[in-house]
């Protein structure tokens, strides 16, 4: 029931909003996991930032991995980011974008970020992965996600869309080598299907690789 009701909030907002919210439905089950998964490795108390809460599917997956964990949730959405707050009131949400949030509690030891990157100006892509950089604790752990075929799509796309896109891609590449290691994985049941990088121990002589 929740989840339905979820799926029709968002595919609302999506409509209106449809490149700041980037799909028209929130991540599936197996993907939010796979985001979540390195909540399990934090102790009792270990702070959590998720950027992009959207309705919530990763923040419940958090809570269920590290229910003792401090979330922090950021989503500039303001109809997610009040469900957020009524539905997880132990959560603190911060209805703002991440770049415009004076966020407190950091930095975190584990991030998890669900920003449609491709879809954002480059400016903006520049400007949270600074507040990412900011946000990150020395040796932390990040979390994204992008769908896949996205290079396949942009052959339908006007050239100034392309070449945004393509811009974002080189910032995001850049961004994975500032850390030891990447990890990549596909979550092929997702709608639409999706890739998830884990990235560990920013600052400790950076090899990380997109993949
Ligand atoms: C693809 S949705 C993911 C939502 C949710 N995490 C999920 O997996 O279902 C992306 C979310 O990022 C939010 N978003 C877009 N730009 C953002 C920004 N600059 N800072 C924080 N969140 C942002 C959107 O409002 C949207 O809710």
């Amino acid at each position: 029931m929740t989840q339905a009701l979820d799926r029709w909030i968002y595919a609302g907002q999506a409509r209106r909003q449809p490149a700041a919210i980037g799909s028209v439905t929130p991540s599936g089950r197996q993907l939010a996991a796979r985001l979540a998964l390195p909540a399990a490795e934090l102790p009792a108390g270990g702070r959590i930032l998720e950027v992009g809460a959207g309705t919530g599917a990763v923040t419940r997956m958090l809570l269920r991995r590290a229910p003792r964990a401090s979330v922090t949730a950021v989503e500039p959405n303001q109809r997610f980011a009040r469900l957020l707050a009524q539905r997880y009131p132990q959560v603190s949400v911060y209805p703002a974008a991440v770049q415009d949030a004076a966020l407190s509690g950091g930095p975190f030891p584990f991030v998890v970020c669900g920003i449609p990157f491709a879809n954002l100006p480059t400016a903006e892509v520049r400007a949270v992965l600074g507040c990412l950089r900011r946000q990150l604790a020395d040796g932390g752990t990040l979390t994204w996600f992008r769908y896949l075929g996205a290079v396949a799509t942009d052959r339908v796309l006007g050239r100034r869309t392309r070449e945004r896109r393509a811009a974002n891609r080189v910032l995001l590449q850049n961004f994975c080598r500032e850390f030891r290691t990447a990890h990549r994985a596909v979550v092929a049941s997702n709608l639409p299907p999706a890739e998830v990088f884990t990235l560990r121990g920013r600052g400790l002589a950076g090899a990380g690789r997109m993949g």
